[in-house]
């Protein structure tokens, strides 16, 4: 019988330029810690944040309680749960920070309870937490979170989820410090493309997931275009155009926005490209007098991670 569990869960990008909803990677670094205690007894779920984010703290309005309260949904039993956050993915970046609450909260109770559910059953559970963040239940920041690697969403209802192979692969990513609600760069989304716009997209999907498995950076650098999300979105990041050719010219293979946005992402091939490009993406956002923060960091091969349980 436990009854503490801690987890570490990771930051994750969404979409991977051409794969809107369908694609998603998780991140070594940053990542969120969540603590829960749950016990046998009157159902209640109480929230500690301990960061400088100020988010609320009423289960209903807070994903991991609306993603913990699915999964207790579930039970015969009741119990009393106390979650201690520490977040270090900033809300509204980009990089799955909703994910990465709700993922983690799942991962941490399914361990109390002995893997009681299965990872589709938590994937479900922590879309919850994704729609009152979001308005919408996609999971490809989720399943990464969960899963680690990259992960293809080939079906969201019914899930039907894929982990694909990738090459070694470091990332820059970015996060200019203003902050894009996902339902927002939802909501600016055209409902209607062209049926020659459709294929010349699904064949950037393919040419990527091709890319990843053959590992053929040549392949993967040429499917990294997004001719439908990108051109509305990146109207919502400042200098977006300007990172995306300077971190080209300085070795990157591709990218583009990390998920809804602001953050922009590049694949490199080499740690030490990644960290020019890093440079060069944060010297743009220097002298426009932008803050912002880099990080670089390989892809992670495992996704939220079992710290500490008793
Ligand atoms: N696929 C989602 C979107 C990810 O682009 O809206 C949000 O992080």
């Amino acid at each position: 019988m436990y009854n503490q569990a801690t987890v570490q869960s990771p930051a994750t990008i969404a979409n991977i330029v051409c794969g809107f909803d369908v694609l998603g990677l998780a991140l070594e670094t940053p990542f969120d810690e969540i603590t829960l205690r749950m016990v046998e007894g009157p159902s209640s779920i109480t929230i500690q944040n301990e960061d400088e984010f100020n988010l609320p703290t009423q289960p209903e309005h807070n994903v991991m309680g609306a993603a913990l309260l699915a999964l207790l949904n579930t039970l015969d039993v009741t119990y009393s749960c106390h979650i201690v956050s520490r977040k270090a993915i900033r809300p509204g970046s980009g990089a799955g920070s909703s994910a990465a609450s709700a993922a983690g909260i799942v991962y941490a109770a399914n361990a109390i309870l002995n893997q009681k559910f299965n990872t589709n059953e938590l994937i479900e559970f922590a879309k919850h937490g994704e729609f009152l963040a979001s308005g919408s239940r996609h999971a490809d920041n989720i399943a990464p979170a969960i899963l680690g690697g990259v992960a293809l969403i080939h079906s969201n209802q019914p899930l039907d989820i894929v982990s694909l192979p990738y090459p070694e692969l470091y990332i820059a990513l970015v996060h200019p410090q203003i902050e894009v609600k996902t339902s927002d760069a939802r909501a600016i989304i055209k409902q209607q493309i062209s049926l020659k716009a459709a294929v010349n997209h699904w064949a950037h999907v393919a040419a990527l997931v091709a890319g990843f498995a053959t590992k053929d950076s040549a392949l993967i650098s040429r499917a990294l275009q997004d001719d439908v999300i990108e051109p509305v979105r990146k109207l919502l990041i400042p200098h977006f155009d300007l990172v995306k050719s300077k971190s080209l010219e300085a070795g990157a293979l591709g990218g583009g926005i990390s998920g809804s946005g602001p953050s922009i992402f590049m694949f490199c091939e080499h740690l030490t490209t990644a960290q020019k490009v890093a440079e060069s993406m944060q010297s743009i956002y220097n002298k426009h007098g932008i803050p912002a923060l880099t990080y670089t960091t390989p892809i992670a091969k495992h996704g939220v991670r079992l710290t500490h349980l008793q």
